[in-house]
């Protein structure tokens, strides 16, 4: 009966699965184009997003939500080339991963692809304060944070500021995945985003196993 509980335990991590996002692929025409499709998604803790890349030169850079064209120095996928001849949804295409270690918004833009400011961006768990349209108007309003005037609350805002953006080689990191996430997540007075619906159920439904597990103990 233990092992029922145990199964319990690792549920949440069993369910983790992939958000593909395709780079250099139109959202809208499916075809191959600007930025990311989808350029939102809302993975959970334990989830990897796969991003994969069509014909052209593309990156994945980790970037943040005042300054979505300017890399952070976080996640970078480095430069991904791939031939003009390959058609938008060829069998196996390169692809990056990147799992997904809290429920903190993400956001990315395509550097190499160098269209940042037509939109080529990325949320990942976008908020009601920061959204994903509002990091896109901010992509391509080419200023930082200038979209901010609709958040009714300044502290997301600058929480996100506090990002480690100083670092800019975020260009010849190729591959490295060191993580300023982690850093900004662990700051106790940061909210978590108010979009989580998912990641609450998800949250509860681990909560129960671990109740369900230490019952099983008693
Ligand atoms: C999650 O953690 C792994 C291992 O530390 C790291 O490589 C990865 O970059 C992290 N993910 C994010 C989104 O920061």
């Amino acid at each position: 009966m233990k092992s029922v509980y145990v199964a319990l335990l690792f549920l949440p991590f069993v369910l983790a699965g992939d958000f593909t996002v395709g780079v250099g692929k139109d959202e809208n025409t499916g075809k191959k184009g600007l930025g990311f499709d989808p350029s939102s998604i809302n993975p959970q803790v334990g989830d990897t997003i796969v991003f994969e890349f069509r014909s052209g030169s593309h990156s994945a850079v980790q970037s943040t939500f005042a300054n979505p064209c300017t890399g952070s120095g976080g996640f970078n996928s480095g430069v991904i080339t791939v031939d003009d001849s390959l058609g938008v949804d060829a069998p196996d295409l390169p692809t990056v991963r990147l799992v997904v270690n809290d429920t903190q918004p993400l956001w990315f833009f395509d550097e190499a692809g160098g269209l940042c400011n037509k939109g080529a961006v990325l949320s990942v768990n976008p908020s009601i304060t920061q959204s994903d349209a509002a990091f896109k108007a901010n992509a391509e309003s080419g200023t930082a944070g200038s979209s901010g005037s609709a958040a009714s609350d300044d502290t997301p805002k600058s929480t996100s500021d506090d990002a480690p953006k100083s670092t800019s080689g975020s260009a010849s990191g190729s591959g490295s995945a060191t993580s300023s996430v982690t850093g900004s997540g662990s700051s106790p007075s940061q909210t978590p985003p108010p979009n989580g619906a998912k990641h609450f159920a998800a949250g509860g439904a681990y909560g129960i196993s671990i109740v369900a597990a230490l019952w099983a103990l008693l």
